[in-house]
């Protein structure tokens, strides 16, 4: 199998076709992902929330995101493996931004990384970008900045939240990246960023106008339950399918049935 690269993301958009990106944290779900075509899998820092618990992505740390990172790159023979740079990792100043964007490269052997950041880290993408690193910049709703931006809001609506989202975008295009991740926002903000750009966008809860669509696979799936944003499209319900599974295992434990014949070894 062909190696999705980001030349095949750029050509998408080229040729008006979209591209698919889903959320792997693990060996297994990126060989499932993976076979099922999916273009691009994101080891997102949302593995604070989806995986660790925590109720932010603050807490999650550059080698935490490698460890995770490493399992997914062995499951995907396919699709491009984009990996986020964590809270702290990079904010300081471009040179800790390139040792961390190496780090995850050289560690995890992923092939891209994504950065939050706009107009104000635009320096740092350049020199992650001028260090050989393939960069998605990701802008609008930036989870590891939920405490300056007031909680989970929508960006872009109205005309000044839409020309500051556009002028992230455009900073990030300019620091050299090959896409864009637009999250929560308005979808005539994603439409005028999508064509503003010559680089892809992809969205999460963003419309229907970005050449990519991204979502948390534990969400999409169902596996995690409660109230879902708006932008989510649950596809199956993972966790009922669970929990039914391991009731039947418990009750069959405390009758008897489980182990059977067939279970147990003999001679
Ligand atoms: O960490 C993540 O899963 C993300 C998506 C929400 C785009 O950044
Ligand atoms: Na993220």
């Amino acid at each position: 199998v062909k190696r999705v690269r980001t030349l095949h993301l750029q050509r998408a958009k080229d040729a008006g076709e979209k591209f698919t990106m889903l959320t792997s944290y693990d060996v297994l779900t990126a060989g499932i992902f993976d076979a099922a075509g999916v273009d691009v899998l994101l080891v997102g820092d949302s593995l604070g929330n989806t995986v660790l618990g925590h109720g932010t992505t603050l807490p999650v740390t550059l080698d935490e995101m490698i460890v995770f990172a490493s399992a997914v790159v062995r499951g995907a023979q396919r699709a491009l493996v984009l990996v986020d740079l964590p809270f702290g990792s990079y904010e300081e100043s471009p040179a800790q931004a390139v040792r961390s964007a190496v780090r995850v490269m050289k560690e995890s052997g992923a092939h891209a990384v994504k950065i939050e950041g706009g107009v104000d880290l635009a320096e740092h993408v350049a020199a992650v970008v001028r260090a050989g690193v393939p960069v998605m910049g990701h802008v609008g709703f930036t989870p590891q900045a939920e405490h300056a931006l007031g909680g989970f809001r929508i960006q872009g609506r109205g005309d000044d939240a839409a020309a500051r989202v556009l002028a992230d975008a455009r900073a990030m295009q300019h620091a050299g990246c090959f896409g864009v991740l637009l999250e929560m926002v308005s979808e005539d903000a994603a439409r005028t960023v999508e064509e503003s750009l010559t680089v892809p966008t992809v969205g999460i809860g963003a419309g229907a106008v970005t050449t990519g669509q991204v979502l948390v696979w534990q969400d999409m799936l169902g596996l995690r339950t409660g109230t879902m944003p708006r932008f989510v499209k649950q596809y199956a319900q993972l966790a009922g399918t669970a929990r039914e599974a391991v009731s039947e295992y418990v009750a069959d434990v405390r009758s008897g049935a489980f182990p059977a014949e067939e279970h147990t070894y003999r001679g």
